[in-house]
């Protein structure tokens, strides 16, 4: 799919595009380490609605953003370069080609594909879940000046994801490598904040009100556990898209669904829905409650912070376990938290604290570029450029597209 051909290397300009689930994205980063713009046009507020990301909305909502978000990150760059940067002076365009939602990730591959051809610029297809690393590696190159230790524990954590990855660069500048030691077999730990947050009359998505309720309950008050994960070997001919990371070696996989069933028995068994259907009700006639609002908390009884506690508190723990076991045993001398999950204020003291004891540079990204961007797509596709590895003209939205391994599922050209 990927093609190479020869280009000169210009500005260093490329524009990044994302439209992979709810988020439509533009960024204008130079040389890979410097965002000239990052522009993100959320939907979050239609969404929340529904509970969860209606894909028809996601796709209808891109369509209708794409073209002002793409023209507000080439206005804001011109104003951060102190000159004009026009489409001309772009080196290349790079898109998410997947993981994603089909509809919306065509909206984004199909604008990116009109405008490379357009403009006789080199297209770049990125994986999401690259992008996410890239967030971290461009800020650390800025902020330190100096890239991260190699090979480097990723830990991908966002509402539709959690995996882990074993990443090093070939040489220099030269493209990444990934390979995938640990995957969710279930839910991805977002998804478990949003469905508990949902379970209890919180907002959407779930993450914030957590995070934000969290502090005030007691984390032990309910003792959360998670039984190992058995890794089954393929059978001959089926794709399991939940399979384990791999078949050989030691894995690292996460299960998050058995603690959202927890805590809807511990919802059931304590007798919780009458002040559930109570908050519900209160937080729907007062939009203007979000999660830093301290009326939040008077919505809250005891009972109800010690599970939020507990579970966020359970949660936080088993990705720490996990990640720190895979470092180790792989050898990894650095760990980069990405996705929406790692703006998780307990998940960041945690891993802090415990990469210090160790002694392992750690690094997140900062709030701005945990959740979708494109900054960090524009990010990920300059060591493409360096390699003069373009995506050719059947680039398609690969919605089940993995990192360091081989899709499963269709491909969607446009
Ligand atoms: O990376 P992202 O923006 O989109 C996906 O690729 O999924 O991640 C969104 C997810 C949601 O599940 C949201 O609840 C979660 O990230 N999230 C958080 C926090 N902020 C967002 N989870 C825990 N604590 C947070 N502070
Ligand atoms: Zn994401």
């Amino acid at each position: 799919m990927h093609e190479r051909t020869g280009t000169r290397l210009g500005t260093g300009l490329i524009l990044g595009i994302e439209s992979s689930c709810d988020e439509t994205a533009a960024a204008v980063v130079r040389a890979g380490s410097d965002p000239l713009s990052n522009v993100v046009a959320s939907q979050m507020a239609l969404h929340a609605n529904y509970g969860g990301v209606v894909p028809e909305l996601a796709s209808r909502e891109h369509l209708r953003n794409i073209v002002p978000v793409v023209r507000e990150a080439m206005s804001r760059a011109s104003a951060a370069a102190g000159h004009p940067v026009t489409f001309k002076d772009l080196d290349a365009i790079a898109v998410t080609e997947g993981p994603g939602l089909a509809g919306a990730l065509l909206v984004g591959i199909t604008y990116a594909k009109a405008l490379a051809y357009g403009l006789g610029k080199p297209l770049i297809g990125v994986n999401h879940l690259e992008g996410h690393i890239h967030a971290v590696l461009m800020e650390t190159r800025q902020q330190a000046g100096t890239p991260m230790q190699q090979p480097l524990l990723a830990l991908v954590v966002s509402g539709g994801h959690t995996h882990l990855y074993l990443a090093r660069q070939q040489s220099g500048e030269g493209n990444w490598s990934y390979r995938n030691v640990g995957r969710t077999v279930d839910d991805a730990a977002g998804e478990a904040y949003d469905k508990v947050a949902k379970l209890l009359g919180l907002g959407y998505p779930g993450g914030p009100w957590i995070d934000a309720l969290a502090p005030h309950g007691n984390p032990r008050a309910v003792p959360f556990t998670f039984a190992p994960i058995k890794s089954r070997p393929p059978r001959p001919g089926v794709i399991n898209k939940k399979a384990p990371a791999q078949t050989e070696g030691p894995h690292f996989d996460f299960s998050f669904s058995g603690i959202k069933t927890a805590v809807l028995r511990y919802v059931e068994t304590h007798h919780m829905r009458e002040s559930i259907d109570a908050r519900r009700a209160a937080l729907a006639a007062d939009p203007s409650i979000t999660p830093k609002s301290p009326a939040i908390k008077t919505l809250c009884d005891a009972q109800t912070l010690d599970l939020i506690a507990s579970f966020q508190h359970a949660v936080v723990g088993n990705l720490l376990k996990q990640a720190f076991a895979a470092a180790e045993s792989l050898g990894a001398r650095s760990i980069v938290v990405s996705g929406g999950v790692a703006a998780n204020s307990e998940l960041r003291r945690r891993f802090q604290a415990e990469a210090d004891r160790r002694g392992l540079p750690i690094a997140f990204p900062s709030l701005a570029l945990s959740t979708d961007n494109a900054a960090m797509i524009a990010a990920a596709a300059w060591p493409r450029l360096l390699a003069e590895d373009f995506a050719s003209e059947d680039l398609g939205a690969t919605p089940q597209l993995r990192l360091g391994q081989a899709s499963p599922g269709p491909r969607f050209i446009p």
